[in-house]
């Protein structure tokens, strides 16, 4: 981990996010989850309960392993409870499923409660599963300001600057009144159910995870405030949300400069 400035919390004073740069994802993934045991573990002696929204695509993949393989023991499962940033309106049996990717990597592998699993039915009418999650994330959860708020949000980049399922051609999600919305990728077509921007603002905790060369580009764009930036939802939720991280591989940090602070 390249260390640029001590210090592993959030820098309160400047309301900078605090970045992490691992030479490899195997690195990254070792450190994100020990971090993430040390604040369930210190977050599940205050409020029992730790509400955890997980991240889709590739990049959890490694993450969820590490977890499965190292803490299914260290960390208290029967107090966590996992919840979706978003999903893809298929099955939880096609190879698009975030649940499936989860399921494979983490969930089947720990002793977690089934009630613990708040899945995004992903196979359901999309319209109407937005309405049922929203609110079951809200039975779930504390409330804050009149939204859910989440212990942790883990969140991906994609290249085009999206998070959760919230595109750039769907900007105003970040501001819908809803809680989860039905979303359209832009090159596939296909539907997704995403928790919407209020929420991540809202939660207490939004972790960034990324990785690769190919997300060097947005990564340099979002985290040194270029002009590009202004059209990638990820850099909007990044601006509003109270406590963010991003574990970035040396290939996502690749083209920062050395202005950019990180730990
Ligand atoms: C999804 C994700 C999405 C993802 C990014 C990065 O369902 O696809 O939630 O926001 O995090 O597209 O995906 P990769 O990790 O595969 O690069």
């Amino acid at each position: 981990m390249m260390k640029k400035k001590a210090g592993n919390d959030k820098n309160i004073m400047t309301g900078e996010p605090v970045i992490r740069i691992f030479p490899t994802m195997d690195r990254l993934a070792r450190a994100f989850a020990a971090d993430l045991s040390s604040k369930i573990n210190a977050e599940v002696q205050k409020h029992k309960i730790f509400n955890i929204a997980l991240s889709g695509g590739n990049t959890p993949r490694i993450i969820f392993d590490e977890l499965a393989d190292h803490y299914s023991g260290a960390i208290p499962w029967k107090n966590v409870h996992l919840f979706w940033g978003d999903e893809r309106c298929v099955p939880s049996t096609h190879p698009d499923s975030n649940y499936k990717m989860a399921w494979q990597h983490l969930i089947d592998r720990i002793n977690i409660p089934g009630a613990n699993i708040h899945r995004i039915v992903g196979e359901a009418k999309p319209e109407a599963e937005a309405t049922r999650y929203s609110r079951e994330i809200s039975d779930f959860t504390r409330s804050r300001n009149g939204w859910p708020e989440l212990d942790m949000i883990l969140l991906g980049v994609g290249e085009d600057g999206h998070t959760a399922s919230i595109f750039p051609n769907q900007m105003e999600l970040l501001h819908s009144d809803r809680i989860c919305a039905v979303s359209v990728h832009p090159q596939t077509g296909q539907k997704r159910i995403t928790i919407t921007g209020e929420v991540i603002h809202m939660a207490r905790s939004v972790v960034f995870l990324v990785g690769g060369n190919n997300k060097a580009g947005v990564i340099k764009s979002i985290l040194q405030h270029e002009a590009s930036a202004g059209g990638y939802p990820a850099a909007k939720v990044a601006e509003k949300a109270g406590n963010v991280e991003w574990y970035l591989d040396k290939e996502a940090a690749g083209l920062l400069d050395d202005r950019t602070n990180s730990t």
